[in-house]
């Protein structure tokens, strides 16, 4: 049995949804789902409201996702210009620099929708119009959300890269989407150490595949000296300051593209996942509204970067759509010490914190004390992404960070999902720690087993949806084959979360993890096929296979089972060599935990590796390997197991 954690009477009694409206809600998504549909848009502002609301079937013969079909908006207006009247002179983004004696910047929505305007002139001025693609590379400043915005502001399609990869990753997003502009600045500070991000984009552009950019334009962050190059480079404020700062907005179709974001899947490279502009940016707001408990005082924290999804729908689209005042934090949770997330709930009075599991298992490690030392009472909500979190650290997070007062929502979705799809509402539902309780209202998930067959009641089994949702990816860019076959072909009819999930008999939902060959690195996502074929483009080694194994902070950690060209020797130095390889190749977020030298891998007769097997050599859990008698060679599994590194 699990604990239940009951709804907190007192927040119930303040909360935005009640029992009564969820289940309100519920009824009316099932029997008309049209009305509720139509009711999640209305929390936009449209040029034209939609007669067509949704139009979607998984059937592959008769294929399509379409929401909202007719609409007309533009989600920078949706983010800025609709609330100056009201909120104008509201704080729309506190940013907290990496050094905490760093000056504090406030931009209000004004503020911030002037400077979108400027850019989003300065970016036609340069050729960039409706639907060409743009490449952000930046730290967490408010220039980030500026870029983003000015290019929905046009009606560009903003790719934004993590800065934590690296110049070859930076150069495959590019040529994938063939981008005409990208926006960097000088470097990035995080935890008082500088990244090169405008060396990295200049190594990126001498690789192959990236002629189509035309302009480079760097934030000066850091004032460190970068070479420019021109006509190609030019500074961001010099671009900008010149600009009036009103700028007509782009009039877009609800499906028009808004942004592509590339993530890893189970083989190739990583994917670029496109979402359009009324779906998208109507579940954002929703979710963030009904998910967060949103109020107008509130100051709401989510600790993301906006290289990824979590950044996009509840930094950028979602809390801005709803007038939300929030912190944009550049730095790390452990700079200048350990107290920092709190010393800066303290000092901003943040009311709602959104974080990630690996964040408060590496904190819980440093103890209570640096949680105590800072008085946390504006904290009223917890929220919690990217993995799983376990029970352990559920119960620090409620009672330690949040003095048993706040609710924590677990929140599952994905990159592809656009928004948050299973999660509690607070103040309506019973929380369990590790649990991500129930799908949202209008969200119908299941769970099947392999072939597909959907299981009732308690049970455990694949995660799917059985229909679309507002919020859902439209396509793979530039190759919709691919997002078929990778989502709706593996269980026909349904979307394939890629997640295993158990369903206990209250009907809440316990996310295990990925079932498919995708690790959850502190709840990034990398694709075991390229960091194998990082390492295989190494001149010594022959080949590579990667699996997860648990990691105790991370979560999940990558190990790596090498196989070296003939005549090559194992070494200490040769292991760093291929971990720095890596880094340098992908980025540090997919530096290698483990490398197994191994002179030969597991496989079947037919040449297929077995990763099963090399899971549990990995997990150190060798009885657990199962039947190897279909392996060519089963003798390769003891040298293996007896060789695994300590
Ligand atoms: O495995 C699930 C895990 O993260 C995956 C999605 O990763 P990404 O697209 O990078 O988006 C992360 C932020 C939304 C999922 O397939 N995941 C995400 N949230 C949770 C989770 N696993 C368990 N519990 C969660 N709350």
């Amino acid at each position: 049995m699990s604990d239940v954690y009951p709804v907190d009477a007192a927040f119930a009694a303040q909360a935005n949804t009640t029992r009564e409206a969820l289940a309100r809600a519920e009824a009316q998504a099932g029997q008309e789902p049209d009305a509720f549909w139509a009711g999640v848009a209305r929390r936009l502002d449209w040029y034209r409201f939609p007669t067509v609301i949704k139009d979607v079937s998984f059937d592959l013969k008769d294929f399509r996702i379409r929401w909202y079909a007719d609409g007309e908006l533009n989600a920078s207006v949706n983010c800025l210009d609709r609330h100056l009247d009201t909120h104008g002179d509201k704080v729309a983004l506190i940013c907290e620099p990496d050094d905490p004696a760093a000056p504090v910047r406030r931009l209000t929505y004004r503020e911030l929708h002037a400077r979108v305007c400027q850019l989003g002139n300065a970016l036609r001025n340069l050729g960039v119009g409706k639907g060409d693609r743009v490449t952000i590379y930046l730290p967490m400043i408010p220039e980030a959300v500026v870029a983003m915005l000015a290019c929905a502001r046009i009606g560009a399609v903003h790719s934004v890269v993590f800065g934590g990869f690296a110049p070859q990753s930076i150069a495959d997003r590019i040529a994938d989407c063939a981008s005409k502009l990208i926006i960097t600045a000088d470097e990035g500070l995080r935890g008082g150490r500088k990244v090169p991000l405008k060396a990295n984009v200049d190594e990126a552009l001498k690789l192959p595949g990236t002629n189509s950019v035309e302009t480079v334009l760097v934030v000066r962050h850091t004032g460190a000296a970068v070479p420019m190059q021109m006509p190609r480079d030019r500074w961001f404020d010099a671009v900008v300051d010149i600009q009036p700062r009103t700028c007509e907005p782009e009039r877009m179709n609800a499906e028009d593209p808004l942004f592509i974001l590339y993530t890893s899947g189970s083989t190739g490279k990583p994917k670029g996942v496109l979402h359009t502009t009324g779906g998208y940016l109507a579940w954002a707001s929703h979710t963030h509204a009904l998910v967060f408990d949103i109020k107008p005082d509130d100051v709401y924290w989510c600790t993301a970067d906006v290289g990824w999804v979590t950044g996009h729908s509840y930094i950028v689209y979602g809390p801005l759509a709803n007038a939300c005042t929030q912190v944009l934090f550049e730095g790390v949770p452990n700079h200048p010490d350990v107290s920092r997330f709190w010393q800066v709930v303290d000092r901003h009075r943040v009311s709602v914190f959104y974080t990630a599991p690996t964040a408060i298992r590496a904190l819980m490690r440093e103890g209570e004390a640096p949680v105590k030392r800072t008085s946390r009472a504006s904290l009223r909500l917890l929220g919690s992404v990217g993995e799983p979190i376990n029970p352990e650290a559920w119960r620090w997070y409620y009672e330690v960070v949040g003095e048993g007062r706040c609710p924590i929502v677990d929140t599952w979705w994905q990159t592809e999902t656009g928004g948050i799809l299973i999660s509690p509402i607070p103040g309506v539902t019973a929380l369990k720690p590790g649990s991500a309780t129930r799908p949202l209202p209008g969200i119908r998930a299941a769970l099947v087993d392999a072939n597909g067959v959907q299981l009732d009641g308690a049970c455990e089994g694949n995660l799917v949806l059985l229909d679309s949702w507002p919020g859902q990816m439209r396509t793979v860019y530039g190759d919709h084959q691919r997002f078929i076959d990778t989502y709706f072909k593996t269980y026909p009819g349904t979307y394939f979360t890629g997640d295993g999930c158990r369903r206990d008999a209250d009907g809440d939902y316990w996310i295990t993890g990925r079932v498919d060959d995708v690790i959850n690195v502190s709840g990034h996502r990398i694709g075991t096929a390229e960091v194998e074929s990082a390492l295989v483009a190494h001149p010594k080694v022959a080949e590579a296979a990667v699996v997860g194994f648990p990691h105790d902070i991370k979560g999940q950690g990558i190990y790596a089972y090498v196989t070296l060209v003939a005549g090559e020797q194992e070494s200490e130095a040769l292991r760093a060599e291929l971990v720095a390889w890596v880094r340098h190749e992908i980025g540090p977020i997919a530096t290698p935990d483990a490398i197994q030298f191994a002179p030969a891998l597991p496989k079947t007769r037919s040449g297929k590796i077995m990763r099963r097997i090399l899971r549990k050599i990995a997990e150190n859990a060798p009885e657990q390997l199962g039947d190897t008698s279909t392996l060519a060679d089963p003798s390769v599994v003891d040298a293996l197991v007896r060789a695994r590194p300590a």
